[in-house]
């Protein structure tokens, strides 16, 4: 489909599911652009959680009554859903739920990497990775002696895939990529970096926090691995994120917590493994959000993923646009017209981040500022910390319009 054919999404309806945003601050409807932080709930998914806790409520996988047959049912049918919303034929077998994004990078890198890596392997991963990934391979790394190498950010937000090529031997175990950054809003090209991962036998990890919630994601035609994304970010809620793993890789791991409900036989000496996926999910497990995230992903595929994705990249590149036009801002990241995630990271030259997005909160603008959880990359910059701006389906150039007004007004505060 070419982009001229995509329809356009109807903003003003979809504005209507969520109250939040006619919530008024001091007279001024609220502009809220942290949605790479956690994205708004529609109200179809806010029925399904009280309607589930309503009419439903009751553990699962242990219960003969009625309740808990529906509340198990529900919750691993939630799990073909989103085996099915991201491509993962092997259905609930490779989807575990976990806490969040973060939770599935620690669950691969203590299941997987703790028993298998040693002082000889390389874990490589890119400049921009988010913390969730970076410090939990550091640490990965610390713990069995391997080393992490780090494949090059330029110039213009983009990965250098000769340094990829360069850093990714025989000794790479494991390649773990972002696959949108949260900082730059760069796409990086995670099928490719893949297919040179498998040439040395490496896994791939993509952290897909940014990628599932905005556009169409299919792990297997990325070839990936492991995968990992949070609910909260996808008009979801929160306390749910998804590791999908290949099914052949996740039955070869041990688990990464014990307890109940992820065994199948327990004596007094020694236990055996319950079947995938419920191996990984000890304990009583997020029943509700599970329940609610397929919702949430019958919510994105009504609207229709690459209208999403369209719908966002446009907004990024108009409010690329408008900033780049105010002279003393700085956009990191690709530049206008290139390809880019529905986010902008930048600084006012007179203006802190910090004080930006205070200020920006008296106009009722909600933005981000801070490292956005990528100081190694801020380092790199040679900033503390930026302004993010970031849009879902409910955001319109008029909203980019105010922030651009709000931050003119900052500007002149610090003038
Ligand atoms: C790219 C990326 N990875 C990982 C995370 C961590 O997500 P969570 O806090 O849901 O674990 C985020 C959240 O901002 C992110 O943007």
């Amino acid at each position: 489909m070419s982009q001229t054919d995509i329809e356009p999404l109807d903003v003003e309806r979809i504005r209507e599911e969520y109250p939040v945003l006619q919530r008024e601050f001091d007279g001024e409807q609220v502009v809220y652009l942290d949605n790479a932080a956690t994205t708004q709930t529609p109200d179809r998914v806010v029925d399904t959680i009280a309607d589930y806790y309503r009419q439903t409520n009751a553990n699962v996988h242990r219960g003969l009554h009625q309740l808990s047959q529906e509340a198990s049912i529900a919750y691993e049918d939630a799990h073909d859903r989103v085996a099915e919303f991201i491509g993962a034929s092997g259905e609930r077998e490779e989807i575990v739920f976990t806490k969040n994004t973060t939770e599935s990078e620690n669950l691969v890198a203590y299941a997987w990497g703790l028993n298998e890596l040693g002082p000889e392997d390389e874990i490589v991963l890119t400049e921009m990775e988010h913390h969730a990934s970076l410090v939990t391979w550091q640490q990965i790394a610390k713990k069995t002696g391997a080393t992490c190498r780090y494949i090059r950010v330029q110039e213009d937000g983009t990965l250098d895939m000769d340094h990829a090529r360069e850093l990714v031997g025989d000794d790479t175990a494991m390649v773990s990529v972002v696959h949108v950054s949260n900082t730059l809003g760069t796409v990086n090209p995670v099928s490719e970096l893949a297919d040179i991962a498998h040439d040395h036998d490496a896994y791939v990890f993509v952290d897909g926090a940014q990628s599932v919630p905005n556009r169409p994601v299919d792990v297997e035609a990325i070839d990936a691995d492991f995968f990992a994304f949070s609910g909260h970010k996808m008009a979801g809620p929160t306390g749910i994120g998804v590791l999908y793993g290949k099914k052949h890789l996740l039955e070869e791991m041990e688990p990464y917590l014990y307890g109940g409900s992820m065994i199948k036989k327990v004596t007094y000496e020694d236990s055996k493994w319950n079947d995938l996926p419920w191996k990984f999910e000890a304990g009583t497990p997020p029943i509700c959000q599970g329940i609610a995230l397929a919702e949430a992903c019958d919510y994105l595929d009504d609207i229709g993923m690459e209208r999403i994705q369209h719908h966002e990249e446009q907004l990024a590149d108009y409010a690329v646009e408008r900033l780049e036009d105010e002279g003393d801002v700085e956009v990191y990241g690709p530049p206008a017209g290139e390809k880019r995630g529905g986010l902008v990271s930048f600084n006012v030259e007179s203006v802190h981040a910090h004080d930006l997005s205070s200020i920006l909160n008296d106009s009722a603008v909600a933005i981000r500022a801070g490292d956005h959880c990528t100081q190694p990359l801020h380092d790199k910059l040679g900033v503390a910390a930026s302004a993010r701006a970031s849009f879902y389906v409910y955001n319109t150039r008029e909203e980019v319009d105010k922030l651009v007004e709000a931050v003119d007004d900052a500007r002149q505060l610090f003038a």
